[in-house]
């Protein structure tokens, strides 16, 4: 029987990618990037610290690099599939010299159902996910049911989904899903105060030039 195609929650870009990023690619991915495989992943060889945080979609990595800098003692994997930013990315981990960030290049519905281990990670940031705007589209959108299953059964107890949308009814979407899960708990009574730790994206910084309202959620998992 042919298999259902898997929908996707992204379209490849075929975005052109500056000097710079080609650069970093070249050179850098042996240093920073971790090879996808259907493998659990064994964290102690990448990473030294007790704390695993997950950025989902890092897009250009803004806030990405900026966060692993300013937290040395918590441990980063960035998740992205669009070339262009992880190569933006890997320039910044080698010019801020991070010790505490990797890449893996590759669709996160993988990468945490088949290298992230029960109950291991700390925290996970989701910062303006694709909206896909369009009623027909939102079968494409990362935060669903399903998905927020498998993220809970990632987290280790005390641990956090944090996420952010400048599309209302995609708040509310993630609103219901996050509210539905027994084991997660809302840190606010509805919409998280803006985190001061959390720069502005570059998503962030397009949904406010359209005079978005930024939506916020901080749950913890029970
Ligand atoms: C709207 S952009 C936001 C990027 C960034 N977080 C920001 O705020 O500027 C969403 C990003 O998520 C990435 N993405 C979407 N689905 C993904 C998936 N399943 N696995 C990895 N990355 C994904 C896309 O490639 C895209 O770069």
């Amino acid at each position: 029987m042919e298999q259902r195609k898997k929908i996707k929650s992204y379209v490849l870009r075929t975005g052109r990618m500056s000097n710079a990023q080609k650069y970093a690619i070249e050179n850098y991915s042996n240093k920073y990037c971790i090879e996808y495989k259907e493998e659990m992943l064994d964290t102690k060889k990448f990473f030294k610290n007790e704390k695993l945080c997950i950025e989902i979609g890092f897009g250009m990595g803004h806030a990405t690099s900026a966060i692993a800098e300013k937290n040395p003692e918590t441990d980063y994997l960035g998740v992205e599939v669009h070339t262009p930013g992880v190569g933006r990315l890997l320039s910044e981990i080698e010019n801020r010299e991070l010790k505490n960030l990797k890449i893996i290049q590759h669709d996160a519905v993988d990468v945490l159902n088949n290298m992230i281990a029960d109950n291991s990670v700390h925290g996970f940031h989701i910062f303006f996910p694709d909206p896909w705007p369009k009623k027909k589209h939102w079968k494409r959108r990362l935060i669903n049911n399903e998905f927020c299953n498998i993220l809970v059964n990632k987290l280790k107890k005390d641990g956090y989904i944090y996420t952010a949308t400048d599309w209302e009814d995609y708040a509310l979407q993630m609103f219901e899903v996050f509210s539905s899960e027994k084991k997660l708990e809302n840190v606010y009574e509805k919409w998280a105060a803006s985190p001061l730790w959390r720069p502005e994206t570059a998503f962030e910084h397009k949904g406010l030039d359209k005079n978005h309202l930024i939506r916020e959620l901080y749950y913890k998992r029970v």
